[in-house]
């Protein structure tokens, strides 16, 4: 509160994405159309993953968790976008614009967490086969989660409490369609180039890392499995593929926004909807249509619904 009154800036100006009233239209109707998808696909997940027992193993649970952080990145940001679209003036509250990049970072982090997780548990189950269900317990697997949250909560704080305190007294134009540490601390009225440098390591050189890891284990799992046969090969690359795909619709965004040095607004504001918009869309899609597992536990669910109706 007090650094509300200690600062000239109480609120920020985002820039808008559409300067036509097509454009507008457009924009609203991809928007929405996505944001709904990734409400009902996300969500469908989560409740079959619940709700049919054959599920209940940890890359499935896994993934549940990781439907529930994609809601709820998204929702940091789309929804407000959907809104701002028809705006003249695109104002957010300072509070706002702090909560805003605030749960961003705590969403990214447990984000990265979890398809680091995903992938030691697909590492653990083909490559360690015989150990899969003493490793991978249930116990583990809330160890893993527990862990993803509390990563998220320590990247987010560990930029937020230096920003928090930082003057702001005005340009107050943002330069973007949300709020984030970036583009935020170049707004200070101070000098903050070693902060900049902490939010390049701390948001792009760690996802810059676990990136390059996260391929690195696959690519070893890969070559793990290829010793022993070629036809486990092809099925354990038509499940892999599927990790690859997230990890890297998920980071290049990531390492681009965070990373690169020569920030252009448009490129900027293109990979931020590729990670708030696409990807979080793709991931049910991709699990889904990719996996057996998945789309035997659709038809059971289907043939559930469609039984209870005939019983009533
Ligand atoms: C997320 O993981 C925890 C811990 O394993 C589990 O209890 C929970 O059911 C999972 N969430 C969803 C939505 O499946």
């Amino acid at each position: 509160m007090d650094q509300v009154n200690g600062s000239a800036v109480t609120e920020f100006v985002l820039v808008g994405l559409a300067h036509s009233l097509e454009m507008q239209l457009f924009l609203f109707l991809f928007f929405f159309l996505f944001y709904v998808g990734i409400i009902l696909g996300n969500l469908f997940i989560v409740f079959t993953v619940i709700f049919d027992s054959h599920l209940h193993s940890p890359m499935y649970i896994l993934l549940a968790n990781l439907s529930l952080i994609d809601l709820g990145l998204s929702s940091t940001t789309v929804p407000r976008m959907i809104s701002d679209l028809f705006h003249d003036y695109k104002i957010i509250s300072f509070h706002s614009c702090m909560t805003q990049m605030f749960f961003i970072h705590v969403m990214g982090g447990v984000e990265m967490v979890l398809l680091i997780s995903m992938a030691y548990d697909r590492y653990t189950a083909i490559c360690k086969p015989l150990h899969y269900l003493t490793i991978m317990n249930p116990k583990m697997c809330i160890i893993l989660i527990v862990t993803a949250w509390i990563t998220g909560f320590i990247h987010a704080m560990f930029q937020f409490v230096f920003v928090i305190n930082l003057p702001f007294c005005g340009p107050n134009d943002v330069g973007s369609f949300y709020c984030d540490f970036p583009r935020v601390i170049k707004l200070a009225c101070k000098d903050t180039y070693s902060l900049q440098f902490v939010v390049t390591a701390n948001s792009g050189f760690i996802s810059m890392a676990t990136f390059f890891f996260l391929i690195l284990s696959y690519i070893f799992i890969l070559v793990t499995v290829r010793q022993h046969s070629s036809k486990d090969l092809s099925k354990a690359f038509f499940t892999l593929s599927a990790h690859i795909a997230v990890v890297v619709l998920f980071f290049a965004p990531c390492m681009f926004l965070y990373v690169w040095p020569f920030p252009t607004q448009s490129l900027d504001q293109f990979f931020a909807i590729v990670d708030f918009v696409v990807t979080p869309v793709l991931n049910p899609t991709i699990y889904t249509l990719r996996n057996r597992d998945m789309k035997m536990a659709m038809k059971r669910l289907s043939q559930q619904v469609i039984g209870s109706r005939d019983m009533t």
